[in-house]
């Protein structure tokens, strides 16, 4: 009962995932789901695509309106769109294609939005006070673990709300490279370990040390986590992972790597639809399909 196919007919909008592989993505679940709550005449499917080109030059028609994009086209899509969000273009890769009314492709990385929302929010619990229009990031220092697709994410993000990042990677040239865009610093993780120029520091964790199976990992032993006030893991299998738990114990706010992948899609949502993601409805899809 996930769909309105009373609804389905040559006017439905449609709307997909691509990748490869695909088959395990939730997204159509709660897409489906979320555009039966408010009677949209729309449906999300999964697509196995290996020619993201061939993909784009097919579904060209009025009735295509979109696609949420993973591994391995979020780089090779770029080549396909009409106009690319600024920080989207600087990350180098993108996650949400829209079609336009006017039949223009527009992509965004909303990777980056939910990732520095929910940190954002985190701090705002932190300090209370923040008006809601002035970033918590603001001149905070940042730093970043790892150099990849979700470092560039987090750095950028941070970078553009006025934090002061600093870019930390096993492959120091990697952090080099990264930081230099961002205005930022870069370190090895070693030197991370010992950089505590202040108290209330912001830790973002995007290397895999630490994901499933090898939970017992971390990117940064528990002693140096005490002079961050918030620490987030962009690792979401498990939930819980060692480094959360040890900034827990430190004190530090945590923020869940799938806090990030739930509000990712609730800007998916509005792209798509120009409307507010039901936030209720996904946040009980994603628990209950965990
Ligand atoms: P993603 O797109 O998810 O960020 P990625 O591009 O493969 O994935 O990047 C993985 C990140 O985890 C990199 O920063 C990588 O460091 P290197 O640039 O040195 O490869 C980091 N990483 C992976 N395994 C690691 C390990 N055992 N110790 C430290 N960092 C590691």
């Amino acid at each position: 009962d996930l769909y309105n196919f009373r609804l389905i007919g040559a006017d439905t909008k449609f709307y997909g995932i691509i990748g490869k592989p695909v088959g395990h993505s939730k997204s159509p679940l709660l897409f489906n789901a979320a555009f039966k709550s408010v009677g949209l005449n729309a449906i999300y499917l999964h697509f196995l695509v290996d020619d993201v080109e061939k993909f784009f030059n097919t579904y060209s028609t009025p009735d295509f309106g979109g696609t949420s994009c993973t591994i391995p086209h979020k780089e090779a899509a770029l080549k396909c769109m009409d106009e690319i969000d600024a920080i989207a273009k600087k990350i180098g890769a993108i996650n949400n294609i829209v079609r336009r009314a006017d039949g223009k492709l527009i992509a965004f990385n909303t990777d980056y939005i939910g990732a520095i929302s929910a940190i954002e929010d985190g701090l705002r619990g932190l300090n209370g006070a923040t008006p809601a229009a002035a970033s918590p990031l603001a001149g905070k220092l940042f730093v970043v673990l790892g150099a990849g697709g979700a470092g560039k994410s987090l750095a950028y993000g941070a970078a553009q709300k006025g934090a002061r990042v600093v870019v930390a990677n096993r492959t120091f040239e990697r952090a080099k490279e990264l930081a230099d865009k961002v205005g930022g610093h870069a370190m090895t993780l070693e030197e991370v370990e010992n950089f505590h120029p202040q108290e209330g520091m912001v830790l973002a964790n995007t290397t895999s040390v630490g994901m499933k199976p090898k939970i017992d990992l971390t990117p940064l032993p528990k002693h140096a986590l005490k002079h961050y006030c918030l620490v987030f893991d962009a690792i979401y299998t498990p939930k819980d992972t060692r480094l959360l738990r040890e900034a827990r114990d430190t004190g530090a706010v945590i923020v869940y790597g799938t806090e990030m992948l739930i509000r990712q899609g609730f800007e998916q949502y509005k792209n798509f639809t120009g409307l507010p993601a039901p936030e209720e409805l996904f946040r009980q899809l994603m628990e209950k399909h965990a």
